[in-house]
């Protein structure tokens, strides 16, 4: 049996400015997918569960109830079985990220199965080879769509810095909690309608980016050095500035406004696309615990997590 497990990501700072070549800082978190791989002669099969059952669908031709979760996952699987000519398998697919909330569970299921399912064939990938492997899957699956950021922290953990290319950045672990308004986001339709902002408005959303890329910066250091309050600050910025180019929603704000009075936070901040998906908080004095409170009491799903943790790991037994 061959195991590979693949962490989820958050974005720090940057996201939509990036587009237009300026530094956002990823980092990769403790909620993680688990591909297993055990032989199974004559078949290929394909098992999914999940932690976060929304919605199910029902397949025809196999008779089998699926959640949504599963058959996303599955999507993402095939591909990688078709990549390698898969027989005599069966893959089973767990996972603690919730589905299309911009925290990276795509590109963890196709980076851990393209390390299971490649170790189990007797391959020996390295993670370069893997991260682009999977980052062309899941781009694939997409349809065009997809950055390397996400293929890439699921590989390699920790924190990356992306501009025009990507380089890791050597930060400390950073304890977090994310907020999930349960409405999922589409990274396309809001990519095109900040982009287009900038196309009409170019002399103010300009400066706008221009801040952005100055936040992530500043960041950096303020990560290294364990200065809470001044990142606190920054995120509470960077947050009204992306929510000046309309990518926050009401329910962004009510899990921010949560996070940042009951919840104690001292910074919050909508990561990713926008539109729907996750918000982030950076925990108080209060602790974390407040701030999981505080998020559930504003109808949001909260998680506790470790930013900057291990990448992909792979166990054989
Ligand atoms: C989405 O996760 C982050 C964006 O900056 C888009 C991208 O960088 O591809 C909004």
């Amino acid at each position: 049996m061959t195991t590979a497990s693949a962490p989820g990501k958050i974005i720090l700072f940057g996201e939509h400015a990036v587009v237009s070549g300026t530094a956002a800082i990823g980092g990769a978190i403790d909620l993680r997918a688990t591909v297993h791989v055990q032989d199974e002669p004559g078949r290929v099969l394909i098992t999914a569960e999940d932690l976060t059952l929304r919605g199910f669908s029902f397949d025809l031709t196999t008779g089998r109830i699926q959640s949504a979760q599963a058959a996303h996952a599955i999507r993402y699987v095939s591909a990688v079985l078709r990549e390698f000519d898969a027989r005599d398998m069966q893959i089973s697919i767990k996972s603690s990220l919730p589905l299309a909330a911009g925290l990276g569970s795509s590109a963890c299921i196709v980076v851990a199965a393209v390390a299971a399912v490649s170790r189990h064939q007797g391959h020996s990938l390295s993670r370069k080879e893997i991260a682009e492997i999977s980052y062309r899957l899941e781009k694939m699956v997409q349809q065009g769509l997809g950055s390397p950021m996400d293929t890439a922290l699921a590989t390699y953990g920790g924190y990356l810095q992306i501009a025009q290319d990507i380089q890791p950045l050597d930060l400390p672990l950073l304890d977090m909690v994310v907020g999930y308004t349960g409405t999922p986001h589409d990274t396309k339709s809001e990519v095109e309608k900040v982009q287009n902002l900038r196309k009409r408005y170019s002399d103010l959303v300009g400066p706008i980016f221009q801040a952005i890329g100055a936040i992530s910066q500043r960041a950096i250091p303020l990560i290294k050095e364990g200065n809470a309050a001044e990142l606190g600050q920054l995120m509470n910025i960077n947050h009204g500035l992306l929510a000046s180019l309309g990518v926050s929603s009401r329910e962004l704000e009510e899990l921010v406004f949560a996070a940042r009075g009951a919840g104690g936070a001292l910074g919050a901040k909508l990561t990713g696309a926008g539109g729907g998906g996750c918000i982030i908080a950076l925990p108080g004095r209060a602790g974390p615990e407040a701030l999981l409170v505080a998020i559930r009491q504003a109808r949001g799903m909260a998680f506790k997590v470790v930013t900057g943790c291990e990448g992909l790991r792979l166990e054989e037994v």
